[in-house]
Formats: C-alpha cells, sequence, structure tokens
C-alpha cells in the first residue's frame, strides 16, 4: 500500500537519522519503501541543492523557486514513481519545511508559498507528517558539533542564520503541526532508539 511520510523539523534535529530508521523499520518489516530527501534525490536537485546550502548572497524569492524547482523534480522523476509501483515514500523534508524557512523564517508570503508548493507537488499531500521538536538552543548546538566533528564548514547557508530565525523557523513547524491530525510531534531531544520506537509505533497505524 503507497503512502507517503514526511519528517519535518528545524536544523540539528535528527531528522537525517530518523528517516532513514525508518525505511529499515519498513524495510525489516517486508514493505518496500524508499527514501528521499529535499532538496536533492534528483541530478538536477543535488545541483539545487548545493546551490541553495552554499550561496549566502541568494535572493529570498530566488530560493523559494530554486526549492520548488528542486520538489517538483523530485516528484515527477522519485515520489509518483514510487507511489504508483505501491512504495512507500519516507521523505526527508517536503513542503512544509518551505512554509517555516521561508514563510516564517524569510518571511515571504504564505499564501505565495502555499500556490508554489501546491504546483510542485502537484496537490500530493503526506499520508503522515513527523515533526521532530526541540528547543531551538539544543537543535543549534547539535549542528555546530556536526559542523565541527565532520570540518563541513561550507554548507552553512541556514546554519548560520541567527537564533531569531531559527526561532521563527521552529515556531513555524509547530504553528503547521497544530493545524491538522496528520502530523505527530515527536521530542526529538529523547534517545534515538526512542524516537525510532515513537515513530514506528504512529507509522504503524497508517496501515491497520
Ligand atoms: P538538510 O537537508 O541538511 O536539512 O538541509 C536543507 C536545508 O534547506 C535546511 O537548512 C532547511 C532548508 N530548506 C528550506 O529552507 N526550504 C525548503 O523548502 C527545504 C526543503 C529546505
Amino acid at each position: 500500500m503507497s503512502k507517503l511520510i514526511s519528517i519535518e523539523g528545524s536544523d540539528g534535529t535528527g531528522k537525517t537519522t530518523q528517516s532513514l530508521a525508518l525505511v529499515n523499520n519498513f524495510k525489516k518489516h517486508n514493505k518496500e519503501a524508499i527514501l528521499a530527501r529535499e532538496p536533492g534525490g534528483t541530478n538536477i536537485g543535488e545541483i539545487l541543492r548545493k546551490i541553495l546550502k552554499n550561496d549566502k548572497n541568494i535572493e529570498p524569492l530566488s530560493e523559494l523557486l530554486l526549492f520548488q524547482a528542486a520538489r517538483t523534480e523530485l516528484i515527477e522523476k522519485i515520489i509518483f514513481p514510487a507511489l504508483k509501483s505501491n512504495k512507500i515514500v519516507v521523505v526527508d523534508r517536503y513542503k512544509d519545511s518551505t512554509l517555516a524557512y521561508q514563510g516564517f523564517g524569510r518571511g515571504l508570503d504564505i499564501e505565495l508559498i502555499n500556490l508554489l508548493n501546491n504546483i510542485s507537488t502537484q496537490n500530493l499531500e503526506p499520508d503522515l507528517t513527523i515533526l521532530l521538536d526541540m528547543p531551538v538552543e539544543e537543535a543549534i548546538n547539535r549542528t555546530s558539533q556536526r559542523q565541527q566533528v565532520s570540518q563541513q564548514i561550507t554548507e552553512t547557508n541556514f546554519e548560520d542564520e541567527s537564533i531569531d530565525f531559527h526561532t521563527r523557523v521552529s515556531n513555524g513547524f509547530r504553528t503547521l503541526a497544530k493545524k491538522s491530525d496528520k502530523w505527530i510531534i515527536v521530542n526529538g531531544s529523547l534517545d534515538i532508539n526512542q524516537i525510532s520506537e515513537i515513530i514506528w509505533k504512529s507509522v504503524k497505524n497508517l496501515f491497520d
């Protein structure tokens, strides 16, 4: 049974780890699942990812349109084909990241973002969205520790933003989560395995 599950949250909340754990859990239970990420997951999407994560001098509207272009590629080339062949798709960030970052974070018009999101996704809504939530300071600390460990100081466009920006993004995600019963909020400060179990229990309900 095909399903689309998105994992959302601020930088440093552990989305990538949990997305991978969820796909592995599906595989363990003999369900075909693929992992996709935004921006990225296609040739053009990965090129756009580099620009979006590295180029600090980008206009907010250009940034918004490039995220939408990357999403269009992912939807057409990866997500729709996988869903059509009855696979489960776990996507590490989806359209709600644009509302949180470009809308609540950068202050671009929410109606415009909704319109563009609907165009790029062809109105494809996730069956479930998991929000990994934690205090902003903790998420920022985790991001800077990760940068130090991997010495990855190039991928910094969003990670270098002010605490105010990250607070707006984080509150934006919470606002979005409260508006829909298709979201669950998971405490990202918990132990990794505990988080995976909570996610797995919620996801299993989709198949009952
Ligand atoms: P990540 O894949 O490591 O989370 O990096 C993606 C970055 O891009 C992250 O800082 C969030 C940001 N982003 C947006 O600003 N808008 C979007 O629509 C998406 C998908 C990501």
